[in-house]
């Protein structure tokens, strides 16, 4: 299988397609299923919370008994997920794997509650674990300084020039990551030359922090349009 490529497949025809024990580091950002089909009314403009028809209906269990199988026994799992998947993959971690942290991405601009009747959605989470239970000595962790590994970012939800725009400033994708968290994560949970492996790449941003920390990346997307994104984006790198 070829390295350093993201291939626009389906995630689990693609990680059916992978050899067992074979990945350092997984590290992925699947569906969360917190999309509406109805827009939200605020003032004169509607806001939509329809990210994509991936985002329905989105069944964890059988992808992460796929990673499982393909991730190296001291490999790691970072999955970024929403509020409610926390039990699913914590229940499978704690069953399956040997579950590490929860960790918590805080947005520093979240979305309004435009009817006031619950606090912001501020936070998103990443659930992380080792394949398999093991002596922390045979597993890859770059511990920096205490300062710099509490179980929380605080970044505001990309913008700028890192987000994908088109002509019209509008986001190319509902919900491209910060690179900063994904070096974070590849930084402390892989060396050099390790294999990176994302089956959700969206426009790429895992694979984009692979290339920038000397990593090798592999991963799939769904949508062609994303994948073309992300090809375009790792030739700009
Ligand atoms: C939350 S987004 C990932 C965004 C990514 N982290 C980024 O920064 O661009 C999830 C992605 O998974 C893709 N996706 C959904 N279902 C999929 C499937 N069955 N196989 C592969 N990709 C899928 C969607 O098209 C979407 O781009």
């Amino acid at each position: 299988m070829e390295l350093n490529k993201i291939k626009h497949a389906d995630c689990l025809e693609y990680l059916k397609s992978l050899p067992s024990d074979f990945v350092d580091l997984v590290v992925t950002d699947p569906p969360y299923n917190v999309s509406q089909k109805s827009d939200i009314k605020c003032g004169n403009f509607n806001v939509t919370k329809n990210f994509g028809d991936w985002d329905y209906g989105f069944d964890p269990i059988p992808v992460l008994q796929e990673l499982k199988r393909v991730v190296k026994p001291t490999g790691q799992i970072y999955v970024f997920c929403a509020t409610r998947q926390i039990p699913i993959y914590m229940q499978f971690f704690e069953d399956n794997c040997y579950f590490r942290n929860l960790l918590v991405w805080n947005k520093t601009n979240p979305a309004p509650r435009i009817s006031k009747t619950n606090f912001l959605f501020a936070n998103e989470y990443l659930l992380y674990a080792i394949n398999e239970k093991c002596k922390m000595t045979e597993v890859t962790f770059n511990f920096s300084k205490q300062n710099e590994m509490h179980n929380i970012f605080i970044t505001s939800a990309l913008q700028g020039k890192e987000r994908l725009k088109d002509k019209n400033r509008k986001a190319l994708h509902p919900t491209q990551k910060p690179l900063a968290i994904l070096k974070k994560l590849i930084e402390v949970s892989s060396n050099e030359g390790d294999v990176v492996l994302d089956p959700f790449m969206g426009v790429g941003s895992t694979a984009v922090a692979c290339k920038e920390l000397g990593r090798n990346f592999l991963g799939c997307e769904l949508d062609e349009r994303y994948v073309k994104l992300a090809n375009i984006r790792l030739i700009q790198d």
